[in-house]
């Protein structure tokens, strides 16, 4: 006879799959000299970042964040340490061996990204570098599926594709780089001085934008911006002159 009880092997199983688990990216003993150089650019960096939460780092200029930022961005690599995911259960214990952040799994925003912008048309510049070939459909189908969820997330609905990029405000223009970034679904998302050169409007904006964002993605921002971000950050580091990185609140 049909029964509709649920065995307890199958309830244990559904309870497994529903644990909450939880992905943290650690940055371990991670120090950094440019090849050909005689000094450390960055000393033995720790940091361990949750996923959905927010991360700020601050400190002088010249001491190393952007060089931070674009290692892990895998854009260089660390001379020594490790940058990992590891992911843990709800009882803080890590579940397998932790696996290397590639650069495919991260999105950057370098400061003034709309200086970096090469297209005519807003859709150009979001597909850019996307693959031509016929065998790709798949691939370039998932990419569209993507890009609609990453425009419906900025809230870059409202614009034409056609539009020259150049011609969209200051807000906008970081919209779209933040869009472009976000239609790789990068498991972190690094944001170097994101309201730097914007007018208050914008700049009230994209802090709105981020808190959005924050919702569905890890953010690891560099700014001087303290106070205007202040509401939305959940660990923040002073970098030190010299490279060397240490928990701090936020002097604001
Ligand atoms: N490839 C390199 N070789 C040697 N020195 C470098 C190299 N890249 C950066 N530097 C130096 O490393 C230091 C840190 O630079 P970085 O751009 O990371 O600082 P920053 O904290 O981002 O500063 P800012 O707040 O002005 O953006 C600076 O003194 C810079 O001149
Ligand atoms: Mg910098």
């Amino acid at each position: 006879m049909e029964t509709s009880l649920i065995r307890p092997s199958v309830l244990l199983n559904i309870l497994k799959i529903n644990l909450e688990t939880s992905r943290i990216v650690m940055v371990r003993k991670v120090t950094y000299r440019p090849p050909g150089t005689e000094h450390n650019l960055l000393n033995e960096i720790n940091l361990s970042l949750r996923e959905k939460s927010f991360g700020l780092i601050f400190g002088r200029s010249g001491s190393g964040k952007t060089t931070l930022l674009q290692l892990l961005a895998g854009l260089s690599e660390p001379t020594s340490g490790s940058i990992c995911i590891q992911k843990y259960d709800d009882s803080g214990n890590p579940i397998g061996l932790s696996e290397m952040l590639t650069s495919q799994r991260v999105g950057i925003v370098f400061q003034f990204p709309e200086r970096y912008f090469l297209a005519d048309t807003v859709l150009e510049e979001v597909t850019f570098g996307w693959p031509r070939q016929k065998a790709d459909l798949l691939f370039k189908e998932q990419l569209a599926k993507n890009l609609q969820n990453a425009l419906n997330l900025v809230g870059l609905t409202t614009i034409s594709l056609d539009e020259d990029p150049q011609s969209l405000s200051g807000g906008f223009k970081r919209r779209l780089a933040l869009a472009i970034q976000l239609v790789q679904t990068p498991d972190l998302l690094l944001l170097d001085e994101p309201l730097a050169g914007l007018d208050w409007k914008a700049r009230a904006d994209v802090v709105n934008l981020l808190k959005d964002l924050k919702k569905h993605h890890t953010i690891l921002v560099v700014s001087h911006d303290l106070r205007e971000l202040y509401p939305l950050v959940d660990r923040s580091w002073r970098m030190q002159m010299g490279g060397s990185l240490k928990e701090e609140s936020l002097p604001v």
